[in-house]
């Protein structure tokens, strides 16, 4: 059966679109039927509009705290009966109650090479550090912020003339590749959260996560 699939964003939705370009590939495969944004005018839910997927908005500002907002979200996102939630660009903190209640069909798309870089200005961290390179990362989201068990890295090697905006841009085309590819593994039956550790073919995977490019190179 098709994996029922639910995005959570709250801008652009540029990483929404990447999975729904690549998941009208394999309609039997997971299909998205819906989009929660936490802005009315996030520009995700025009994408998602435009694609035939179900929308839903709701406002955190409307909610007096975390609870009740996550609450709302948990009821709104259940009713799509997913069997996977991607947060792609959805930038709230989420309490542990709603983290638990979608444990090991929850995953996140975070700018940085995890564990660098937890929260938010990745790419500046990174250039303030003197890092000497910088990516994105797919992972299993747990109570800890950005810090549930890493699936899939992607890597960018830093030049001396970048800076933040030159290393979002790199770094969101490997964001492109990254949460599609993660994605069909979950809907495949490949992936799953096994007590701490993320699993791909029944083997765990190690800590640092898998690398894009030795996918890429077939080692
Ligand atoms: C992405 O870079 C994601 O890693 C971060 O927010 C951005 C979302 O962009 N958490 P978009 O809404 O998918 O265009």
């Amino acid at each position: 059966m098709s994996c029922r699939i639910v995005v959570l964003i709250s801008g652009s939705g540029t990483n929404l679109q990447a999975l729904i370009d690549d998941l009208a590939e394999q309609p039997a495969l997971a299909s998205i039927v819906g989009v929660v944004a936490n802005k009315v005018d996030a520009y995700g839910l025009q994408r998602a509009a435009a694609a035939g997927i179900a929308t839903r908005v709701l406002n955190h500002r409307d909610f007096s705290d975390r609870e009740g907002f996550d609450h709302a979200l948990q009821h709104e996102i259940d009713a799509f009966e997913p069997d996977l939630v991607l947060l792609a660009g959805f930038m709230r903190i989420l309490t542990a109650q709603f983290v638990r209640h979608f444990r090991g069909r929850l995953l996140n798309i975070h700018p940085s090479l995890l564990p660098k870089h937890k929260g938010l200005q990745t790419h500046q961290r990174a250039l303030d550090e003197g890092d000497a390179e910088h990516g994105a990362t797919v992972h299993f989201v747990t109570e800890e912020l950005d810090g549930g068990p890493l699936i899939l890295q992607g890597r960018i090697k830093i030049a001396s003339d970048d800076d933040a905006s030159s290393l979002a841009a790199q770094v969101q085309q490997l964001e492109y590749r990254l949460f599609p590819l993660v994605t069909r593994w979950y809907a495949a039956g490949r992936l799953h959260l096994d007590e701490d550790r993320a699993c791909l073919d029944g083997s765990p995977i190690t800590a640092s996560g898998l690398r894009l490019e030795d996918l890429e190179s077939g080692i």
